[in-house]
């Protein structure tokens, strides 16, 4: 049978990845496959480049438009990025009846309904496997491998810049200015590294879980995002001191009344597996109520860990798509006119334990007034560490952790401490989770 033909749109580190894998592996793909793939035409602004990469081998134009459009081209791997230009080409490609392979999390995470409607209405696939942890086959976990069970929950370290500069901050003790200059200037984040470090490139990576996870439709909008700017070296170290790490987690859950959908910088016990993920690896952790939890870890970015992402969605489409559209496996895990219309819950619903640190004046009844507050509020404390005042400053830190409580009435009585005279600093807040 002849090769299944592929365009690649914009061969940067990715696509060049991809390119250099699948001709590195081309027979084994082939066997697993049924029929060889063959990148055949290549769009990228670069020509020059994208002619030195590919070796003269494929045809290279600039125009992205071209490959999208060409009748030989069975699937389209998107590689730009971004809400953009990308989108106009992926609708192109479906509405030409091409099959998308994309690593493109942002698209997804904003249009994702839209771009899976089309697809569905076109009888073709849009396969993302790429778009979340790079290297690690979460998507294929969770849509298939784990489809007997009842998702409870996910919580995922899925951003490397932010777990390398977390783990930097721990390990050297600095803050968080001086640990993203350094990583900028060994290339670890980006010169522009907004999406990184203010969660939203997480964020879109645990909309598209929490879609699968429990069926529903892909919902960016109403997740809670919280990035990792405005955490302090001195709670990463009290969090030590408690017995905890603090990672940016992707957190979603299944409640009774709805779902939760967050990411924020998080308290998780120092024993756990996932605590111990350092640098820039990934791991997530699925709860499902059969299997337990499982723990997916490895390389969430670079050339050849998202590659291998890549082309395992393109031996899926090639296997796949004589077969009937019905009969492939749906976009979000579940059947399209099954998707649930349980709500996200709005950030104040959310259950979770608490860190609590706040500066006071060193003197009878503060600590007293504080836990009269929070017990007036309903919230029982876990956990408490003081900090010997030092010599000639009647001023501590007090740091506490509760129990499970429910953020409104956390953030209640956060300003009732705030108003005491003797509470000198705002209450910083971060949310804990024990995740067993
Ligand atoms: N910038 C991401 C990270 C990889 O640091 O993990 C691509 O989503």
């Amino acid at each position: 049978m002849n090769p299944i033909k592929v365009g690649l749109l914009g061969i940067g580190t990715v696509g060049s990845g991809t390119f250099d894998v699948l001709k590195r592996n081309q027979e084994e793909i082939r066997r697993r496959a049924g029929r060889g793939i063959e990148i055949t035409m290549v769009a990228d602004l670069n020509t020059e480049r994208a002619r030195e990469l590919t070796g003269g081998q494929v045809e290279v134009v600039a125009d992205a438009r071209e490959v999208v459009s060409h009748p030989d081209i069975d699937i389209v791997v998107e590689l730009i990025g971004g809400y953009g230009i990308a989108r106009e080409l992926v609708l192109q490609a479906i509405a030409n009846g091409k099959h998308v392979v994309t690593a493109n999390k942002a698209l997804l995470a904003v249009h994702g309904n839209e771009i899976f409607e089309a697809a569905r209405s076109k009888g073709v696939m849009v396969a993302f496997e790429a778009a979340v942890a790079g290297g690690i086959p979460i998507i294929k976990a969770l849509r298939e491998g784990l489809s007997a069970n009842r998702i409870q929950w996910i919580a995922g370290i899925i951003n490397g810049t932010t777990n390398f500069i977390l783990s930097e901050m721990r390990d050297k003790g600095l803050d968080f200015d001086t640990v993203l200059k350094q990583a900028q200037q060994l290339g670890y984040a980006e010169a522009d590294p907004t999406f990184d470090i203010e969660g939203i490139d997480a964020a879109h990576k645990i909309t598209l879980m929490s879609a699968i996870a429990f069926g529903m439709p892909v919902q960016f909008d109403k997740t809670h995002v919280e990035g990792i700017t405005r955490l302090s070296a001195i709670d990463i170290q009290y969090a030590e001191e408690l017995g905890y790490r603090i990672k940016l987690l992707g957190l979603t859950r299944r409640r009774e009344d709805g779902i939760e959908l967050r990411v924020h910088p998080t308290l998780v016990p120092a024993s756990r597996l996932i605590a111990n993920v350092e640098g820039a690896m990934n791991a997530v952790l699925v709860q499902g109520d059969a299997v337990g939890a499982t723990l997916y870890y490895g390389k969430g970015a670079g050339a050849e860990p998202t590659a291998s992402a890549v082309i395992a969605d393109l031996v899926d489409v090639t296997r796949l798509h004589t077969a009937d559209p019905e009969h492939r496996v749906p976009h979000l895990a579940f059947q399209p006119d099954e998707l649930s219309s349980v709500p996200v819950l709005p950030i104040e619903e959310v259950t979770s334990s608490y860190y609590l640190r706040m500066r006071v004046s060193d003197q009878t009844g503060v600590l007293a007034d504080i836990t009269r507050i929070l017990a007036d509020s309903g919230i029982s404390i876990d956990a408490m560490l003081q900090k010997e005042s030092r010599e000639g400053e009647p001023q501590t830190d007090i740091i506490m952790l509760s129990h499970l409580a429910r953020e409104k009435q956390v953030n209640a009585a956060i300003a009732k401490i705030e108003a005491l005279p003797t509470v000198l600093s705002g209450v910083t807040r971060l949310r804990m989770e024990e995740l067993n």
